[in-house]
């Protein structure tokens, strides 16, 4: 399997577009993609946006500014997609990651490894009918990815040893912390975590205490944010998603049973901080 130079990332929304940005940090020439324009306009000044913080703080020099957005091509344009690495961050829906999957298949090498951003998809059903599946691997960013450290290096059944060896040392390359794990559904920071969302949406269902002061109480036990302002965060859309999901994948586990109160959110079209309006007004 070749080094690594080149990533193209699909997808430039929450994960996509900060997955670029570290990449781009790092000194390799990213494709960043969507089919959507305003998504790739909304990547380009928030990345910008992130890296004039990491000025004003010290962490990086104005030319290393530049030379960081200078190895972004934003496009439109799907036959630019040739890169030694592909990685998907888009909708949480297997059958619309496979489709892509194939589409990358067809127009890169054999060599071209093709990683999956999911959250709680198990890579070994992405990897199924693509050619070579010993190359599809997950590597699971988490949320916001130009900041927080862990990657979740995830091995289908057919992937190989050294494809996960190659996404390790990308990984570290990005100066993450890459942890290596089985296929399950969820993987394990997902999985665990459902409760913590499942359970804050049951308690508000019940009517046992108001959004904020849930968001409180869990703040005040030493978690970073509360549920809800951490959904927004996600984004309610993908975190209704993840859920329904994971719901899914261990058979209706009622306890992984998604909320209608999210379903409703979802539905109004209230996503968290990428619409504006989410549990919270942002
Ligand atoms: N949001 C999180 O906190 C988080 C964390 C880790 C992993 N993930 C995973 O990352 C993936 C993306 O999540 P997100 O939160 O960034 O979603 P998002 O909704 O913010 O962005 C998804 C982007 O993909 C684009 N898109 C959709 N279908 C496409 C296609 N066929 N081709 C190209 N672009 C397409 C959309 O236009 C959108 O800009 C999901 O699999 C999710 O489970 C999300």
């Amino acid at each position: 399997m070749s080094s690594i130079n080149s990533i193209a990332i699909i997808g430039s929304g929450t994960m996509g577009s900060g997955i670029a940005q570290v990449c781009a940090q790092a000194g390799y020439h990213v494709f960043l993609y969507d089919i959507n324009d305003s998504a790739l306009n909304k990547a380009k000044v928030g990345i910008e946006k992130n890296l004039d913080t990491a000025v004003e703080k010290g962490k990086m020099t104005q030319n290393e500014k530049l030379e960081s957005i200078k190895n972004i091509l934003f496009t439109s344009k799907f036959e630019d997609l040739k890169a030694d690495l592909c990685l998907e961050a888009i909708l949480e829906k297997l059958e619309v990651k496979q489709d892509l999957m194939q589409r990358l298949a067809a127009q890169n090498s054999k060599d071209c490894i093709l990683a999956s951003n999911t959250s709680s998809i198990p890579i070994t059903q992405i990897a199924r009918g693509i050619p070579h599946p010993e190359r599809v691997v997950g590597i699971h960013f988490f949320n916001p990815a130009h900041l927080m450290k862990l990657v979740e290096i995830i091995a289908g059944v057919e992937t190989s040893d050294t494809v996960m060896d190659t996404a390790e040392s990308l990984v570290l390359q990005l100066k993450k912390t890459p942890v290596k794990v089985k296929d399950a559904p969820g993987f394990i920071v997902n999985r665990v975590a459902r409760h913590y969302y499942v359970e804050a949406l049951k308690l508000l269902e019940e009517d046992v205490a108001t959004l904020e002061n849930i968001d409180a109480l869990m703040e005040s036990m030493g978690f970073r944010m509360g549920p809800f302002k951490l959904m927004d965060l996600i984004g309610i859309d993908t975190n209704f998603s993840v859920t329904s999901s994971l719901y899914e994948q261990f058979f209706y586990d009622p306890k992984f049973r998604p909320s209608r109160i999210q379903k409703q959110k979802v539905d109004a079209g209230h996503w968290g901080k990428k619409s504006g309006k989410g549990f919270y007004a942002s």
